[in-house]
């Protein structure tokens, strides 16, 4: 049989059969995606459109070359301007690299320069730099090919030019990307990333400016958290691209669970969904599946416990703690709607956790920004790494004990925060002391947020079946059943065993006091039922057995599968526009310009592609322990008509009464066909003038 595979290529069906690429990869590579009808005339050119911008002064200090850039919108090249036109079709170099986590749609970026690049003038040469911005300073690359893009266009992962978490963020690191835009003869780097990625690619078109290199960013992130509106609130890009398709592939995995959740009752399965800080992923799956319940951190932050507050203001005091949330506020949020679940005989369901809902916990968000500090100051101090220095858990705790005696310049660390931290279980601990990465962010994704939370939430059930307040409803019918099985009377047991007998519109909930064989025997004798040497009936026992929850929960995390899945149509739509939209940047000269398409909330008949300036979105915030200026991420807004409509709806998805379950099946990911959404339905939401009007009215 050693020529069994040789064997095999000879034969043409066992070939296509066994063929590396799918009918459907095949069959994506063939899509050409619509173009805005501007990329079909023969040449663009820019007009300024007039949106105002609020200017950090300290981005005016360190960019001033590009702080002046205006928004830009693409409109058809001048027919009769000649020299504008010749411009338009000089021969181009451009290089191109991806910055951050892979997101769907990259190829189809890729796709759509090269092919406005080559159309424009076919001697132009595209180069791919290789694992990222590592890639450009190190001179890694290769000129992209027809045959090369063709084989990934609508495909998902970044896998063509691979990609990488490196940044461009000190001189010596600028001069290498300078060299190597030289050495190249590049006339224009395009940088396809997240906030931090367009950050790089402001910071570098200020540097580069001067060598004639123009810089392009390109909004990218499955997050969804790179969204740009001007002073007046006019949307210029409602979304990175990549999003959509990892939210319908996570809603899709997770609708799946609904199916098997609300077939074989008896896990709650949690999800954690993708998305390091901003909860859009988490909004979105909540949009597309109507899981029972959804954790949205913008939402944490806007949670006011009214009990305390009431105690509180009877006292005519200020209570802070009674706003935001701490872990402890959280699993009572959580508790609360597992236990309503429960008293209708629901011990199952699907809970969304957003990855970085930790980011909105009040007291871990205390000490992530805390140990954020320490660990770079310890990396600006030392010679050596805080990480390498102190491998263990062990040594890590050591020294995080002694800074919290020294004072001085570690006053950050304080007693009461070691205190804190000594609170929290060791795994978890470890967890938030994980190495940062380039940019200086907190790896949210190695986190098991799901773990940390789930375990706090068993905890806090267990205390309220302790205290009887956690209990699985019984239907009438059921007990009446068992009770006449048994030879007993329901009558007669019925207020014994009950504390809502009477109301026969509800399931029938176990008395408080009754959670085991010892409190049920009790009770059957202080009802006069029993005698303190008899047994209590098999029917009574199995009853109770019946009201005792078991919570067991089966945790998924939906991360990098998402990320790398095949685009959905407007993921393929939108990220090739958003490549052609590069090309007529560089071909009229901009710099310092993220492409963007605006109206993309709206139907694709009124797309309209633009620039938008990077520099004014810059502000300062803390990475690595100090000030620095980056792209602001937009979070999720909690006066969106998207948020608003999944906070009126989450009562009904909770589904906390005997009504079936709400879930939503959304459609497997497609570049073609009428079943396939036209835009994220968050998107459709916060465009929709109807709900916008609604809101604004109430
Ligand atoms: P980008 O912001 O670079 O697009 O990456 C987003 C993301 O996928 C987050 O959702 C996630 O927290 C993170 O990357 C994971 O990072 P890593 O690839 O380093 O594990």
């Amino acid at each position: 049989m050693d020529n069994f595979l040789d064997k095999l290529a000879q034969d043409h069906e066992i070939q296509t059969i066994l063929d590396d690429q799918s009918i459907e990869a095949k069959e994506r590579n063939a899509f050409n995606p619509p173009l805005c009808d501007v990329f079909r005339k023969p040449s663009t050119q820019l007009q300024d459109g007039n949106h105002p911008f609020f200017i950090d002064p300290e981005a005016k200090k360190q960019l001033p070359d590009i702080i002046d850039n205006k928004v830009q919108y693409i409109i058809e090249g001048d027919a009769n301007n000649t020299e504008a036109i010749s411009q338009f079709r000089k021969k181009q170099r451009i290089g191109i690299a991806f910055s951050g986590g892979p997101s769907p749609g990259g190829h189809n970026v890729i796709a759509g320069i090269f092919d406005a690049a080559k159309k424009a003038n076919p001697e132009s040469v595209i180069i791919g730099f290789l694992m990222g911005l590592d890639g450009v300073m190190e001179n890694e690359y290769i000129e992209l090919t027809k045959e090369g893009v063709d084989y990934y266009r609508n495909i998902g992962g970044f896998t063509l030019i691979k990609t990488g978490r490196a940044k461009i963020d000190s001189s010596k690191k600028v001069e290498k990307a300078r060299q190597t835009c030289k050495d190249l003869h590049l006339d224009a780097l395009v940088i396809v990333g997240g906030d931090d990625s367009n950050t790089n690619a402001a910071f570098l078109a200020q540097e580069l400016r001067k060598d004639g290199v123009k810089v392009i960013g390109v909004p990218k992130t499955i997050d969804g958290d790179v969204q740009v509106r001007d002073d007046n609130g006019d949307v210029l890009c409602a979304i990175s691209f990549g999003f959509h398709s990892a939210a319908r592939f996570y809603a899709q995995e997770i609708s799946h669970l609904g199916s098997d959740g609300s077939s074989d009752v008896k896990y709650w399965h949690v999800c954690k969904v993708m998305g390091r800080v901003a909860s859009h992923i988490a909004l979105e799956a909540a949009l597309q599946t109507h899981a029972n319940m959804t954790l949205i951190g913008e939402d944490l932050i806007d949670y006011v416990d009214k009990e305390r507050l009431a105690i509180s203001q009877s006292k005519n005091e200020i209570d802070f703690d009674a706003y935001g949330v701490n872990l402890e506020k959280l699993c009572g949020i959580v508790s609360q709607a597992v236990v309503r679940r429960a008293r209708f005989g629901k011990n199952h369901g699907i809970l969304i956790i957003p990855e970085g809902i930790l980011e909105f916990i009040n007291e871990i968000q205390t000490l992530i920004i805390k140990l954020n500090i320490v660990i770079a100051h310890y990396n600006i101090h030392h010679n050596i790494s805080f990480h390498s220095d102190l491998p263990s858990l062990d040594d890590k705790l050591a020294y995080l004990n002694q800074i919290s005696q020294k004072g001085g310049r570690y006053t950050i660390w304080r007693p009461q925060d070691n205190e804190l931290f000594n609170t929290i279980p060791a795994f978890f601990r470890e967890d938030l002391l994980m190495e940062r990465d380039n940019h200086g962010n907190f790896p949210f994704s190695l986190v098991e947020t799901e773990r940390v939370l789930m375990g706090l939430v068993e905890d806090y059930l267990n205390k309220l079946f302790e205290k009887g307040e956690y209990k699985i409803g019984i239907k009438r019918a059921y007990f009446e059943k068992i009770m006449h099985k048994g030879g007993l009377s329901p009558q007669i047991f019925g207020p014994i065993l009950f504390q809502n007998y009477n109301d026969t519109q509800k399931p029938l909930l176990m008395k408080k006091n009754i959670i085991s064989e010892d409190s049920l025997r009790q009770s059957l004798i202080q009802a006069g039922k029993l005698t303190d040497t008899e047994t209590i009936s098999p029917s009574l026992i199995k009853i109770l057995k019946k009201s005792i929850p078991n919570f067991k929960t089966r945790l998924h995390f939906y991360g990098y599968d998402g990320r790398g899945s095949n685009p959905t149509r407007f993921d393929c739509m939108y990220a090739f526009n958003l490549g052609f939209a590069v090309f007529s940047l560089i071909a009229n000269g901009s710099t310092g310009q993220m492409a963007a398409i605006k109206n993309l909330e709206k139907g694709f008949k009124h797309w309209k592609p633009i620039g938008i300036p990077l520099a004014p979105l810059m502000h300062l915030e803390e990475r690595k322990g100090m000030l620095s200026l980056v792209m602001e991420k937009s979070v999720v807004d909690t006066a969106s008509p998207a948020f608003q409509v999944v906070k009126h709806l989450r009562e009904k998805w909770l589904a906390a009464n005997e009504a079936p379950e709400c879930y939503r099946k959304p459609a497997p990911i497609r570049f073609t066909g009428d079943t396939e959404e036209d835009r994220p339905m968050t998107l459709l939401l916060n465009g929709s003038d109807y709900l916008k009007s609604i809101l604004d009215q109430s």
